[in-house]
């Protein structure tokens, strides 16, 4: 169709009025945002492996739409402080419920049975009932967040079903759905165009305030327990050199612990701008593609990772530490640490030249270049963190980097003494 750019039905009068627009796309903005919060607090709590790796996918990608429609509301004759309000209240306590989930089935369904679904059908609803010239910029945006949401609720409801099928459904789940699908209906739906409610539910669970664990989880049905001292996969080769190839593999595959380390500040840190948080989404993907990194390269190789000691220090040895601190340990003491000659360069030129393994190769010149970005996030946001110019905030990660050598060294002469006495 030539004329108008092929935008089809051009003479149309469409369903939305800017100030219309600018009221749904604020309640699309908040569930995104909602998302990406409330998966980070249960990230380091849920069990299985691909939900956690997932749910760090889906928090980038929840990140990517909230960006998106944060930029569209603001063409749309609204104020910078109206990104800040929550528009429903019945919304509201729709994602304060859902972050109290208390296994990994309820995550799955509250995400991937309630809230996606009807994300989805909204904004099919919206990009064909919106004047389609008028709105371009908006049909485009939903049209790849659609594309995002489709992968999502394909993956979850494959999820949902394995997870069935191992029998961890339980009486508790139906009810949980039901009370997440009464919160929607009372908010009149993710657009609010239905009925609205105006007896507003009680609150349920989120009565009490949601805590982030003080222990790292992994599923205990299928991994190895966890541990912060560092342990290997059985069948190490006998070559020094492979040896260190594949302990460099487990050590990347154990990168979830810094996953549920940034997860944690995610959730926990308050009031700053919104591009730290869309920031920290990216910087979490990154550390679950680092995870897959060594994953891929250990069951290419034929080992046996998901069934040894699982490596959990980074989280559980900081987790009483304030958003900040855990924040600058991280991305000041260990990813601007790296960028020393011996660091990231190394291990890809060691995996290059002397290994000679393509695909760590290929790993770790990804990495090392996902790492030269977050020392640079690092040095952008830890400044604002503590209220301190840099140079303090390197003191303050070399003071917390003692501290956790300390306890890391000590749970590894403990585990020694235990191999020794076995
Ligand atoms: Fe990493
Ligand atoms: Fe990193």
């Amino acid at each position: 169709m030539l004329p108008f750019s092929g935008i089809e039905n051009p003479y149309k009068i469409g369903a939305y009025s800017v100030d219309t627009n600018a009221k749904v796309l604020q309640r699309y903005r908040f569930v995104h945002d909602g998302l990406v919060r409330l998966a980070a607090g249960q990230l380091p709590a849920r069990e299985n492996w691909d939900l956690k790796l997932t749910l760090a996918k889906h928090i980038y990608e929840d990140a990517e739409a909230t960006d998106e429609l944060r930029n569209r509301i603001r063409e749309l004759r609204s104020s910078q402080a109206s990104l800040q309000q929550a528009p429903d209240a019945a919304l509201s306590l729709l994602l304060e419920e859902l972050i109290h989930a208390q296994n990994d089935l309820e995550l799955l369904v509250g995400i991937y049975e309630v809230v996606r679904p009807a994300l989805l059908a909204t904004y099919q609803k919206h990009m064909s009932t919106t004047q389609q010239i008028v709105d371009q910029p908006t049909i485009r945006i939903l049209r790849t967040i659609v594309l995002d949401l489709e992968a999502q609720i394909q993956w979850g409801n494959e999820m949902i079903a394995s997870l069935r099928a191992e029998g961890e459904a339980h009486e508790g789940l139906d009810e949980f759905k039901r009370n997440l699908q009464s919160l929607l209906a009372a908010a009149g739906g993710i657009d609010g165009a239905e009925t609205k409610s105006t007896e507003l539910p009680r609150r349920w669970r989120s009565q009490q305030t949601y805590q982030l664990p003080m222990k790292s989880v992994r599923d205990p049905k299928k991994m190895g327990p966890t541990t912060w001292a560092r342990t290997s996969v059985p069948n190490l080769p006998d070559d020094a050199v492979q040896q260190r190839l594949v302990m460099m593999m487990r050590v990347r595959q154990e990168e979830m612990t810094a996953v549920e380390l940034i997860a944690a500040v995610l959730y926990a840190q308050q009031n700053m701008p919104w591009e730290f948080y869309h920031d920290l989404a990216r910087h979490l993907w990154d550390e679950a593609r680092h995870s897959m990194f060594g994953q891929a390269a250990l069951e290419a190789a034929g080992f046996d990772w998901m069934h040894q000691p699982q490596y959990t220090s980074d989280y559980d040895v900081n987790v009483h530490k304030i958003p900040g601190v855990k924040y600058t340990w991280l991305s000041i003491g260990i990813e601007e640490g790296a960028m020393k000659r011996t660091g990231k360069r190394a291990e890809y030129e060691f995996c290059r030249d002397e290994a000679k393994h393509p695909l760590m190769t290929q790993f770790q010149d990804y990495d090392w270049a996902d790492e030269v970005v977050h020392a640079n996030l690092g040095r952008k946001w830890t400044p604002e963190l503590l209220g301190e110019d840099i140079e303090f905030v390197r003191t303050v990660a070399q003071h917390e980097l003692d501290h956790f050598w300390e306890e890391v060294q000590n749970a590894q002469q403990q585990w020694m003494k235990t191999q020794s006495g076995a």
